[in-house]
Formats: structure tokens, C-alpha cells, sequence
């Protein structure tokens, strides 16, 4: 399969969508965000399209300025701040996540933008149990700067994916990839933003996926 050049294309989303059987009881989500949850929003919304059968429980973020608490606020979730710079160590701030996410009573963990590394406090309390979505065909540029990585080596796709989370960053098994062209006149943010569209499409499929096991 070739991708147009002025084309953005899902490789993978649209048959695993004929194939999603949506769970019989609404799915308790977690959601962590760092920075503008437009996912946050992708997720909020599919839920109100009834595509997804969820209920987000809360939304952690760790950064005051984080304009996903301010969707969160808008959408009805509650939003709670725990900031990384109040913690001595990643443990200590991972766990004060999993004590918010249990007591409010959450199945399944979801990382939209989330740009903290996890410690095994957090992956051995919800285990098979937390999403990450990276901006990046894994497993091709992990890490920080996935988009810009991408455009510096020249490749002509990249993407995105959706993948359980194990302490290995970015390394988990993957739900879902979405591939999107490079154009010649591409910026990090431009493509950044091509990438996002897919983003939001296969992000709320693969919390899905997953919960079918
Ligand atoms: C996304 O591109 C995601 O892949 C990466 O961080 C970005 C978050 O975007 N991990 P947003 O805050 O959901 O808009």
C-alpha cells in the first residue's frame, strides 16, 4: 500500500473498528495528561458519540498550566494536580498516583501525553492495565522528540501508536498503528498535527481492543 502524498491514511484502525465489540459494562478510565489533552478530548468525545463504552473516573495531571484540566473541568471530570516537583523520587510521585486512581476507582489506566517516566509502582498496580500513545510508528523513535526525530532521518511515513505500557519506554505490545505521510514542506508542527488526527481516531479504538484482552 502507497500513501498519497496530500493523503493522511489509517493502515490499521479502519478493519479493527468492523471487529470491536464494545464491553457490556462501561470501562472505568484513568486518564494521566501533561500538556493540552487533545486526546483527554478524543477519548471525552467518543464516549459521547457512544463508540466507546467508558467513563472517565478522573483525569491526573502534573503540570499547573496543563490545559487538559481545563477540558477535564469543561467535560464534567474532576481533575486532580499532583505535581512531579513535590515528590523526592519517581516512586514516591508514582505512587501517590496509585493511590488517586484507586480511590477513584479506576480499571484502566490510560497516558495521553503523559511525559513522565514510570516506575514499576505504578506498572505492577495496574498490570496489562495501562495505554500510552506515542507520536511514532514504534519501533522507530521512541522517546522524547518522536516528530522531530522523525523528520531529521528523512523517513517518508511515520505515525502513531497505541501500546500497553511495560517499564521498557515505549516498548510494550502494540494495539494499533496509524500511518501518515512526511510532505516535503512538513514542520514539526504540521506534522505533529497530521499525526494527532489519527491519534484521536485509533486511541479510543485501541482502549477497546485492549479491554477485550
Ligand atoms: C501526543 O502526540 C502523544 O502521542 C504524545 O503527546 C502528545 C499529547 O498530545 N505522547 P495532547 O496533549 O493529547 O494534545
Amino acid at each position: 500500500m502507497t500513501l498519497g502524498l496530500d493523503s493522511t491514511v489509517s493502515l490499521v484502525a479502519p478493519s479493527i473498528s468492523k471487529r470491536l465489540l464494545s464491553p457490556s459494562q462501561p470501562l472505568k478510565l484513568g486518564i494521566m495528561a501533561s500538556g493540552s489533552g487533545s486526546n483527554f478530548e478524543a477519548i471525552a468525545q467518543a464516549i459521547a458519540d457512544e463508540q466507546l463504552n467508558a467513563q472517565i473516573q478522573v483525569l491526573i495531571y502534573n503540570n499547573p498550566l496543563a490545559k487538559a484540566a481545563i477540558r477535564a473541568t469543561n467535560r464534567g471530570v474532576e481533575a486532580v494536580l499532583l505535581n512531579h516537583r513535590d515528590y523526592g523520587s519517581r516512586e514516591a510521585f508514582d505512587g501517590e498516583i496509585v493511590k488517586t486512581l484507586q480511590q477513584y476507582d479506576v480499571d484502566w489506566v490510560i497516558m495521553a501525553g503523559w511525559m513522565r517516566l514510570v516506575t514499576p509502582v505504578l506498572i505492577d498496580a495496574f498490570t496489562d492495565k495501562i495505554i500510552n500513545i506515542h507520536p511514532s510508528l514504534l519501533p522507530s523513535f521512541k522517546g522524547i522528540n518522536a516528530v522531530e526525530q522523525a523528520l531529521a532521518s528523512g523517513v517518508k511515513i511515520t505515525g502513531c501508536t497505541v501500546h500497553l505500557v511495560c517499564l521498557e519506554v515505549d516498548s510494550g505490545p502494540i494495539l494499533i498503528q496509524a500511518a501518515v505521510p512526511v510532505l516535503p514542506e512538513d514542520t514539526v508542527e504540521t506534522l505533529h498535527a497530521r499525526i494527532q488526527i489519527q491519534e484521536h481516531i485509533i486511541l479510543p479504538q485501541a482502549i477497546t481492543l485492549a479491554a477485550q484482552g
